[in-house]
């Protein structure tokens, strides 16, 4: 007669479960973890975006009042909070400047400050009542038109918010242009 043999427990299921509920955990803590330089890095990229849309792309300069009536150009430096990734964003940083002024019939007219040359940037002369860039000795009138023929093209102007000004803000439509070319076209 043959004794019945007991039944042994399984060793080799249990451990592969195991193993294999390891290996699935391992894996989505991986898939976690490298997610995040993805989307960290996805909201850099999409921030500029995201600010612009919220304001339409205006930013604001500064105050109406700092602009003279009598038509002499203020200059204003254009500054944003930065994001540089999801932990940092670094506050006040300066992108450029603009040069505002009201012309004879009281319109708030904006200009890039950058010369459409070779990108210096320009300086307001109170006395001769013109931008000059230093750089390659042009100049350009108070309303932005060149006076001599070295700049491909008249000072850049940028659109104003019509709306903040009945508040008393400037806000400008902030962009930088390639230089060196006839047309305005606008840096990307
Ligand atoms: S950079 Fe202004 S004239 Fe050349």
């Amino acid at each position: 007669m043959t004794e019945p043999v007991p039944a042994t427990p399984s060793t080799t299921s249990e451990p592969s479960r195991r193993s294999f509920l390891y290996r699935a955990f391992t894996a989505a803590i991986a898939g976690f973890v490298g997610l995040f330089p993805a989307v960290s890095g996805l909201l850099f990229f999409l921030d500029p975006l995201r600010r612009s849309s919220a304001t339409g792309g205006f930013i604001k300069v500064g105050q109406l009042d700092a602009v003279p009536d009598d038509g002499t150009p203020a200059r204003f430096t254009v500054v944003v909070d930065r994001k540089e990734d999801a932990w940092t964003t670094y506050l006040n940083v300066a992108i450029g400047a603009v040069y505002v002024r009201k012309d004879e019939k009281k319109n708030v007219i904006a200009f890039n400050v950058t010369c459409p040359h070779l990108g210096c940037a320009v300086d307001y002369m109170p006395g001769p009542k013109t931008y000059l860039c230093p750089c390659h000795d042009s100049s350009f009138k108070i309303d932005g038109t060149r006076l001599n023929q070295t700049p491909p093209r008249d000072l850049d102007t940028l659109e104003v918010d019509k709306e903040k000004l009945k508040i008393g803000e400037v806000w400008v439509k902030y962009q930088d242009f390639r230089t060196g070319e006839e047309h305005k076209v606008v840096k990307t």
